[in-house]
């Protein structure tokens, strides 16, 4: 398989940072097609971390090219930092990262709006990260967006920011109380970031489309989750953007059939950032068979806040396979389940009593979903040295085969600790 897309299946920070890295050691080029700074990919090699947030984890690698898409959006400080992150880690990056001129800029009013809708909404906020991701996508829906080429042409840069401030200052003022921004501020601090950003800007449309002729080898690099999905997520909970494979070729600017098979990447549990719907969510007493957040490295990176943990959702995890046409499945931090008596898995959904059949598409359903559990027993002992599938203890084996079976999916790779090694390779699947 000459490319394959690296899909997060629940909502967010399954581990597709690692699974990136493991398999950029024999890719040529990795992309990121959706999303800004609200991701945080975390990547751990031999004790040295490694946080990513738009640039893609194959960085690490040497030989990899990365690249920055055009559904991607870019907030050029942010960028900027974990550029100069690179230098600091002696990672090379010239002629090696490439930024799409279709890519829209996060603007110092995107951060700003997005602060004051979350404070506006009360106890409706979705809990975003604050970044100025929803408001960036909305300009650019909008037709009022700044892209990386205007951004590096001087006058359109000042026409655009002109035009665009005029009406954002209307809307601080009018909507929110707050006072109108400086246009030659943010013009002169943005004109500095171009040029920074300048030598790293490249036609990456035309550069996929050869490289996929050459039959080089592609890894995309999803963010987010297939449950942010900005349509088929738990809507409003979600992300601007579409997080499923299918935006892969989208973001990117590259045909569907370029995008030759989909990895689903998943906890052997489920996490979740920010508010909304967690039909699985660990209550009362539970919350304490996962004492440490820090020690379960469950601690987001991009906002510091203590991710919401609870039990695999088998139901939520068919209904995104759908969504992707999945082929195979990363179990990610089947380590994390090391010291537990039983786990739990839910295999359905009741509503009032009654079975439901299909993934609900209000939140309002989401809510009052009462999860159906099948209580398998835990193994108690430490995986995170395993690397053979066969010297997993019984009980894990057990608790895999059963997830393969409710989900009619094979699992190609097993995650047991965030370091390469620790990881037990079912098939090797990109090769
Ligand atoms: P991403 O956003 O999907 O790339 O995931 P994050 O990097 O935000 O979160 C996953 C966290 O778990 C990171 O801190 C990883 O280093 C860590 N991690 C990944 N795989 C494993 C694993 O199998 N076991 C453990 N214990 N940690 C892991
Ligand atoms: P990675 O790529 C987990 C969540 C936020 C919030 C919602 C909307 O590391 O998996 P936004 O700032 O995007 O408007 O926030 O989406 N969110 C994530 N949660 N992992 C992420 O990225 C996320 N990116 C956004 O917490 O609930
Ligand atoms: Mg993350």
């Amino acid at each position: 398989m000459s490319s394959l897309a690296v899909i997060g299946m629940q909502w967010g920070d399954e581990g597709k940072g690692k699974v990136v890295d493991l398999l950029s050691e024999i890719a040529h080029h990795t992309a990121r097609a959706q999303g800004g700074n609200n991701a945080g990919h975390t990547v751990i090699v031999q004790g040295t971390e490694y946080r990513f947030h738009l640039i893609p984890s194959g960085i690490l690698y040497p030989h990899t090219k990365c690249y920055i898409g055009g559904g991607t959006v870019i907030d050029p400080p942010s960028l900027l930092a974990e550029i100069e992150g690179l230098k600091k880690h002696g990672l090379a990056y010239e002629k090696r990262l490439f930024i799409s001129l279709y890519a829209h800029i996060v603007m110092p009013y995107h951060r700003l709006i997005d602060r004051l809708v979350e404070e506006a909404k009360g106890s409706a906020a979705v809990g975003t990260t604050g970044r100025g991701i929803g408001p960036c996508y909305v300009d650019k829906v909008n037709r009022c967006g700044i892209r990386l080429a205007d951004l590096l042409s001087v006058e359109t840069f000042q026409a655009k920011l002109d035009s665009v401030l005029a009406l954002k200052n209307r809307e601080l003022q009018g909507m929110f109380g707050h006072a109108p921004l400086e246009a030659k501020e943010i013009y002169e601090e943005y004109c500095a970031y171009a040029e920074q950003l300048r030598p790293f800007a490249a036609p990456i449309e035309e550069m996929l489309y050869e490289a996929g002729k050459k039959g080089d080898k592609i890894l995309f690099e999803g963010a987010q989750g297939s449950l942010l999905d900005v349509t088929f997520g738990t809507y409003p909970f979600v992300t601007s953007s579409c997080t499923l494979a299918g935006g892969v070729s989208s973001g990117l600017g590259i045909g569907p059939t370029q995008v030759r098979g989909t990895v689903g990447v998943t906890k052997a549990y489920t996490t979740r950032v920010g508010n909304g719907p967690f039909p699985t969510e660990l209550q009362g007493d539970e919350l304490s068979l996962f004492p440490d957040h820090a020690e379960a490295r469950e601690i987001g990176v991009t906002t510091g806040r203590k991710r919401r943990i609870g039990w695999i959702d088998l139901f939520m995890l068919r209904h995104t396979i759908c969504l992707n046409g999945v082929d195979s499945l990363a179990m990610m931090k089947l380590d994390i389940l090391d010291h537990l008596e039983e786990i739990q898995l839910c295999v359905g959904y009741k509503i009032n009593g009654r079975t439901i059949r299909s993934f609900p598409a209000t939140i309002e359903e989401l809510q009052r979903i009462e999860p159906v559990y099948e209580t398998v027993p835990g193994w108690k002992t430490s995986t995170r040295e395993i690397s053979l599938y066969n010297e997993l203890p019984a009980h894990a084996k057990r608790y895999l085969k059963r997830i393969e079976q409710v989900l009619d999916v094979p699992i190609s790779l097993i995650s047991v600790g965030p370091e390469r090694h620790q990881t037990i390779w079912m098939e090797r699947f990109f090769e």
